[in-house]
């Protein structure tokens, strides 16, 4: 296998320990932007034959990273035996459905444009939904690394809360794997306005250690809303604990306000020493290794983009 990285710095980064756990070879790329603003990529070493894995970080500006992926794929093309993505953050993956009528199903556009440019494979880390991925036609490792992170991380008792419905399934992971209870809060968004509505489990919280778990935290208004609902309920603590920390302005402030401790995964480049990173790059590198080696399980027959999860 070959590791590709993009020219952003956490992608290098990331490329490096991946490669170095797999026993991989980086392929040296070179990109540089145009006086109009334009982008340029080159590959430094021939890839003839070879399965190629290409990593990139997707911190914003988001479209710009998916962009140098869409033209190291075209470089890879008709080169490269196989070309695998790890992206660990998949952005756009929210907009997983056409929530009003009109609306663009943005990930679906993305993972549709990826693969026609020849992905053939996807590795991700806690996407936002199975229905996002479920729009790649190619073959999906979903890495869902908040298990371990909760093992490695968090001690003694908590509660786990997800801060919407759709964060259920997640949260009853984690708990399951420290062994403790957990809760779901009811979330409402305004889907003209972006504002959101978030109502306290109905359980008594007096004197407990809470873990607010999510995917992503952007504006960080879910996590602040749903700490401090948790305050008010009584909680004594409050820990928040989400894959992706894109790290917006502003953000950490308003969940620091509510949460006493925020930790994230390095999906996404460590920006603030208030915030405790932990390292997945490992569970990355399994992954890898596990595209690598080909023991994937294809689509299953009858799959449907876009349908729910079996
Ligand atoms: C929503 O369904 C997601 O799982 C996150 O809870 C949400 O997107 C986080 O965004 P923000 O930090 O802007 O509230």
């Amino acid at each position: 296998m070959l590791v590709v990285p993009s020219s952003r710095p956490h992608a290098r980064e990331l490329a490096q320990r991946v490669a170095s756990c797999a026993g991989a070879k980086l392929v040296p790329t070179r990109s540089k932007v145009f006086p109009d603003g334009e982008l340029y990529v080159k590959l430094e070493e021939e890839v003839r034959g070879e399965k190629a894995l290409v990593v990139q970080s997707t911190e914003p500006p988001q479209a710009e990273a998916l962009l140098e992926v869409m033209l190291l794929l075209d470089a890879l093309s008709g080169r490269a035996e196989e070309v695998g993505l790890l992206i660990p953050y998949l952005p756009y993956a929210r907009q997983d459905r056409e929530f009003l009528p009109g609306e663009a199903v943005s990930v679906r556009a993305v993972l549709k444009a990826l693969a026609s440019l020849g992905a053939s494979a996807l590795l991700v880390a806690e996407a936002h939904s199975e229905r996002a991925l479920s729009y790649f036609p190619g073959k999906v490792i979903h890495v869902k690394p908040l298990e371990e992170m909760a093992r490695r991380e968090v001690r003694g008792g908590v509660a786990v809360v997800a801060p919407d419905a759709g964060g259920a399934e997640r949260a009853k992971r984690v708990a399951e794997a420290l062994g403790a209870p957990y809760w779901c809060m009811e979330k409402r968004r305004d889907r003209y306005t972006g504002e959101i509505e978030l109502k306290a489990p109905p359980a008594e919280m007096r004197g407990m250690r809470a873990l607010i778990v999510d995917d992503v935290l952007s504006t960080g208004g879910t996590v602040a809303q749903a700490a401090k609902a948790l305050k008010e309920r009584g909680a004594s603590r409050v820990e928040v604990m989400v894959a992706h920390y894109l790290g917006l302005k502003g953000s950490l402030e308003r969940v620091m306000e509510h949460a006493d401790l925020l930790m994230a995964s390095n999906s996404l480049p460590p920006l603030d020493a208030r915030v405790k990173y932990v390292d997945i790059s490992d569970l990355l590198c399994k992954a890898a290794l596990e595209w690598a080696r080909g023991d994937l399980n294809p689509r299953p027959p009858g799959y449907q983009p876009g349908a729910p999860p079996s």
